[in-house]
């Protein structure tokens, strides 16, 4: 009998338990194979945990958030922190160690289940003779390669609500009220989440915006009697000239900047400069969390069958992906050091603009 491994790597995302219920359900059903899964992302690999992914433990979790194998996002084994008897950190290589697990487990292939982290650990490995198959993930949508990663579909439902929810106080007390969404470099969060809610205002990293041009906006909606304003701003937005608001940075984590902190400030200026009052909602990590939406759960079920159809087939090196809206395959390292991000003349920018959104600019 094959032995699968399954792992999820990296920040979680909904839709990961229903991706990993497709690739097993299909090993176990349609070609025979035993599965494991791998606990918390490559520290399973390194430190050997793992638990038996029969059909029962794959069962009923379709909707669910969270990841049934937990996940990690700073298990790179090729950089991996440890720490002295000081308790002072240091890196390591530990690829041999997980090529070892592989090995003492019998794998016939891994199949990994991340973002652009998770996706060059496994291209490195594949390099080093390991048979691995990649599904992409990420609430950011910003893989690049493929047109739509799950989970975005989930968060863009959560901001929506949330923006349809922050509108009816937003009128109640006529304020300006600032919404900050995820979406690192990206703003396909912001955009789209921005667009289903209605959203007066959006600004997305890719187009800088103008301050003076943002005040002179929400003067003129106080013009009129339904004098509020809702402003969706993605995490990475950032005023023209200047940079992005920088919550932290984690050490260990493959892009160990986070990003956080824009919607306060942009509330505050606004205040300062209109006399509105404002208030700040940070949606933070409410978008990944809760439900998976069923658009997403089609998605990851496809993906899932299709990553298993690629072991199958024993087309290591690839993973799994949408190109032209139809199901795809490419290599583990095409998103490598890529950022999909929105493009100035997106057409659904140009919609919203003609329904009167304002993107921070004036056009
Ligand atoms: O990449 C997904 C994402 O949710 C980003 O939108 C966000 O910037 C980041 O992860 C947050 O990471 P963490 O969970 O480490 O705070």
């Amino acid at each position: 009998m094959k032995t699968l491994g399954i792992l999820t790597g990296g920040g979680d995302c909904p839709g990961l338990n229903a991706v990993i219920r497709a690739v097993a359900k299909t090993a176990l059903t349609q070609y025979g194979y035993r599965v494991i899964g791998f606990r918390d992302g490559f520290e399973g690999l390194i430190h050997d945990r793992t638990i038996e992914l029969d059909y029962e433990a794959v069962s009923g979790i379709l909707t669910t958030g969270g990841t049934i194998l937990g996940t990690s996002n700073k298990a790179n084994p090729y950089e991996y922190w440890r720490k002295d008897e000081a308790g002072k950190g240091y890196k390591t290589d530990e690829s041999e160690t997980v090529i070892s697990t592989y090995r003492r487990h019998n794998l016939d292939a891994l199949v990994c289940i991340g973002g652009d982290g998770t996706l060059t650990i496994a291209h490195g490995l594949v390099q080093r003779g390991l048979n691995v198959v990649g599904v992409p993930k990420t609430i950011d949508n910003d893989i690049h390669g493929t047109d739509q990663t799950f989970g975005f579909d989930t968060a863009v439902n959560i901001i929506a609500e949330a923006v349809d929810r922050i509108q009816t106080t937003a009128i109640a007390h006529k304020r300006v009220m600032v919404v900050e969404v995820m979406g690192r470099n990206a703003g396909w969060l912001a955009l789209y989440g921005g667009v289903a809610g209605g959203a007066d205002i959006i600004l997305v990293p890719e187009i800088p915006y103008d301050l003076d041009a943002i005040i002179e906006r929400v003067k003129f909606r106080g013009g009129f009697e339904s004098s509020f304003t809702v402003i969706v701003v993605a995490e990475g937005a950032k005023p023209k000239g200047g940079g992005q608001v920088v919550d932290r940075t984690v050490e260990g984590s493959h892009d160990p900047i986070r990003l956080g902190g824009i919607g306060k400030v942009l509330s505050t200026q606004i205040e300062d400069a209109t006399g509105h009052e404002s208030r700040v909602t940070v949606l933070g990590h409410i978008q990944r969390g809760g439900t998976t939406s069923p658009a997403d759960r089609i998605l990851c079920t496809q993906l899932g069958h299709k990553a298993m159809q690629l072991v199958a087939e024993g087309r290591f090196g690839l993973m799994a992906c949408i190109q032209n809206g139809q199901l795809n395959s490419m290599s583990l390292d095409a998103p490598a050091g890529k950022q999909r991000t929105v493009p100035a003349d997106h057409p659904l920018i140009a919609a919203a603009r003609a329904v009167g959104t304002h993107f921070g600019v004036n056009a």
